[in-house]
């Protein structure tokens, strides 16, 4: 027995240096002082044994057992703080940062714009009248944009007869007429906000999409102050070498009207009408329509209370997604709206 108990010591110390990490350790667990080990051989050999003898040897194994177990336990825990322990030499993970969204960037940058030119930027309501959505703005009964196709109405009682039924505005220009209503001309404004129309989604369309509107009223206000504001406007934000293209349009809230085209800000014009290595954003025609304006309709400013001899303004409106996606060549609304981050870490801020 002293002879085996010896073994066993001898060759565990050898066994204990070899193993190097945990595994290799719960193996020596096993191989000692597992059911099968050589330990447990001897002490169901103990019975075999003189009977003045068993006590001495069943002792002896039981220190033998105890010292090899807290051996393990011992190099084991030396070996688990190794593995824990913390490089500090290792690269930092930085914690993810969050951007201002295109939208809400290029909203605000359009915004200074016009701060420089003495605007201020005022925001309008979400959820609007009939009255200051269209019949303010000389919209007429039967105009298609009161059609429940194309204005998405709340289910709230009216607020009176005037007033007509609640909904989402479907333009920004009800800013011009809350604003008209509570200060007095001369005013310079710029209102950002969303709107809210019930088309279906595509490529072009949102049932939700980000206009900026824009008006002026004061005496001896003409269109070329508009012509000079909106140029000063698509040379800040384009590029100083861009052209403004107006072409005579209606709108029932401005008289006269037009649309606004900007030179294309991808081709410069270069590949105007060649239809092999067409442009992809203005497709050969050299121009892009980035918004609609035109001098404030008389009965707009007398639904306001303001005098419409004495007082005179200009007003524009542009949609936000539209100038993004010409700008930066985006040719998918969704992509503003579905919170892609792969998307939306291309602009960072
Ligand atoms: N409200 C028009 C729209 O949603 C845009 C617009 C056109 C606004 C001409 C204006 C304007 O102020 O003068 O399509």
């Amino acid at each position: 027995m002293a002879e085996e108990i010896k073994n066993i010591k001898e060759s565990f110390k050898k066994d204990l240096e070899k193993a190097e990490n945990k595994d290799s350790l719960e193996n020596l667990k096993v191989k000692y002082l597992g059911r099968k080990s050589k330990i447990s051989q001897l002490f169901s050999n103990i019975p075999n044994l003189a009977k003045q003898e068993r006590g001495h040897w069943g002792k002896e194994l039981n220190i033998l057992k105890n010292k090899i177990s807290s051996a393990i336990k011992e190099k084991l825990s030396k070996e688990v703080q190794k593995e824990e322990k913390i490089d500090l030499t290792y690269p930092a993970k930085y914690p993810q940062k969050g951007s201002i969204h295109i939208l809400s960037s290029v909203t605000k940058e359009i915004c200074l714009i016009f701060k420089e030119l003495g605007f201020n930027v005022i925001e309008g309501n979400e959820v609007e009248d009939e009255w200051h959505n269209f019949s303010a703005l000389n919209i007429p009964l039967d105009h298609p944009s009161r059609d429940a196709f194309d204005t998405f109405y709340l289910d709230l009682d009216k607020k009176d007869k005037k007033s007509g039924s609640w909904l989402l505005r479907s333009h920004t220009s009800p800013s011009q007429i809350r604003i008209m209503q509570q200060v007095d001309p001369p005013l310079a404004v710029i209102s950002p906000g969303r709107v809210y129309r019930p088309d279906v989604v595509d490529a072009t369309h949102s049932f939700m999409f980000y206009q900026i509107e824009g008006f002026v009223v004061g005496q001896d206000i003409s269109f070329s102050h508009l012509k000079g504001v909106l140029l000063y406007f698509a040379r800040q934000f384009f590029s100083q070498e861009v052209q403004l293209r107006f072409r005579p349009h209606f709108f029932p809230f401005t008289e006269p009207s037009a649309e606004v085209d900007v030179s294309c800000v991808i081709c410069s014009q270069k590949n105007k009408q060649k239809n092999k290595e067409r442009c992809p954003v203005c497709k050969g025609k050299g121009w892009l329509e980035i918004l609609g304006c035109g001098m404030i309709h008389p009965n707009v400013l007398e639904a306001c209370n303001i005098d419409s001899k004495k007082y005179q303004g200009f007003a524009f409106g542009m949609g936000v997604d539209r100038i993004i996606m010409q700008k930066y060549q985006i040719n998918d609304i969704r992509l503003f709206y579905e919170n892609d981050k792969n998307f939306l870490k291309q602009f960072p801020l």
